[in-house]
This record gives structure tokens, sequence and C-alpha cells, in this order.
């Protein structure tokens, strides 16, 4: 399917990692290693204690800002909570939703998925919403069947209007952290399965348009072949995007294979 309709993501997910005041010096070492030529959307999700840092380190809005969750509430006695009005006053663009790690310790589960990523399209922002199997769903030949239920569950709570607002992060369980990426034709049979489940719930025109990205290990070394696949339209990255110099040839990459794409 023509890529040309969405947008290309090349989205850091730090995790709990570095420092508030860590953020100026790894942000000038990204720039000066940033391509000239804008090839993709990059953005950095960071701890909440950093969004502040990061969006006066970026006022040029080279790089766009989210936040890694948020509550299902609007506001009230929800202590230790940060809700969605909260982090688009900060200037976020992005909120990932049901990361595996939060579905995990935090428990969430496919409802309070779906409710964060509604609370975050009320504001204006885009849900990064992941899914993705385990290793023995994998295994027992259930992968798409699970991931089906993950995001028809999580597609029922967009709000009417607010569908080509959402971005689908596709993340194998297995291949989180622990430096085994899943193959390019792994990748991208389930990217394109998610994006037929997103067709068949809100028509074509939102199937074209929304941007599914690929998470779990990738690198400077996998990047170009998975971003070449149709259906991958960019990447969530953990351990690679608290190196600028991996990261910036993880979004050299998406120039390398829109190069080859135009030849
Ligand atoms: P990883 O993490 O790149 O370190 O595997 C990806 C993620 O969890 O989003």
């Amino acid at each position: 399917m023509n890529k040309k309709y969405r947008k290309t993501i090349i989205a850091g997910n730090w995790k709990m990692n570095l420092l508030p005041s860590d953020v100026k010096s790894f942000t000038e070492e990204l720039r000066t290693l940033l391509p000239k030529a804008k090839t993709c959307e990059v953005a950095l999700l960071v701890p909440y204690t950093h969004i502040s840092a990061l969006r006066r380190a970026m006022k040029d809005n080279r790089i766009s800002v989210g936040a890694q969750d948020v509550s299902v509430h609007d506001k009230g006695a929800y202590t230790g909570e940060i809700s969605a009005d909260m982090l688009a006053d900060l200037g976020a663009s992005y909120v990932i939703v049901g990361h595996s790690e939060c579905r995990q310790y935090h428990g969430d589960s496919d409802f309070t998925v779906g409710a964060k990523a509604a609370a975050v399209l009320e504001k204006g922002m885009s849900p990064i919403i992941c899914v993705g199997e385990s290793l023995e769903q994998r295994e027992r030949g259930l992968t798409m069947e699970y991931i089906t239920y993950q995001v028809l569950a999580a597609l029922s709570f967009v709000p009417e209007g607010k569908e080509r607002s959402i971005v689908i992060a596709y993340e194998p369980i297995w291949a989180i952290g622990t430096g085994k990426t899943a193959t390019k034709e792994e990748a991208q049979e389930v990217c394109e399965g998610i994006r037929d489940v997103v067709r068949e719930k809100f028509g074509a025109r939102v199937a074209r348009s929304v941007s599914i990205l690929y998470g779990g290990s990738m690198n400077p070394k996998n990047a170009a072949e998975l971003l070449s696949m149709p259906d991958i339209d960019g990447g969530l990255i953990g351990g690679a995007s608290l190196k600028p110099h991996d990261f910036a040839q993880i979004i050299d990459a998406v120039a390398q294979v829109t190069g080859e794409e135009q030849k």
C-alpha cells in the first residue's frame, strides 16, 4: 500500500532512563547528527519529569515530544497520576499507551489502554497504541488472533473524527530489549494484518493514512530493512534511542530507504 498517505515516524522510548539534566547535552549532540532535510517525524517519548526540558531544548519543533503513559482520568483525586490535559499543556504531541511493560507491571487491560488512547485523542495528541504477542502465543500460532483482539479493543474507544490521529506500534514482547528482532517478513506480516483490521473497522482511507511502527530491538543495523517493508511506517526504539549516534543512524535509515524507493 502506498506510503505517501502516511507519516514515517521514528520515535525513541527512553523508558526510565537518563536524567532531566541529561536532556540538554543529549539534544545538542543529536542536533549535530540529524540530517539537514526532514525526512521523517522524529519524536522522543521521555519520562514525565523530562518533558519540559526537552520542549525547551527543541523549541524549533525539530523533534516532537511525548510521554510514555497517561491517566484514564481527566482530573481529581488520583494521587500520582498525570492527565492528558497536563501533557498537552506541556506541549506533548504523542503518548504511548499499552506498552507491554505497562500492561505487565501496571496491569493495564485492553479496556484501560483504549480509555487512555481516547483521553489522549480528546486533548488533540496522538496515542501510540502498542500491541504485541508473547513468545508462547507466537509459537502456538496465535499471533494474529491475539493482535487483532488487542487492536480492535483499542480502536473501539477512538472518538469519531479522530481515527487518523492514531499511531499503532507492533512490538512483539519477545523482541523488546532482548536483542532479538522480528525478521522483516514477520514484522511486515503483522503490520499488514494490523492495517487490515484498521480497514475493516474504519475503512480504506483511514487504513492507508494510519502509521504503523515496528518496535523490538530496532537498531542501526536492522532499521533499513525493516523500514523498507510496505506496511512498516517507522520504529519505536528503546535501547538504541538512548545514544544520539545510534538514534541518528536509525533516522538516516529512513532517508536511505526513501532514496532507494525513488530510484
Ligand atoms: P527496545 O525497546 O528497542 O529496547 O527493544 C522497544 C520498546 O520497548 O519500545
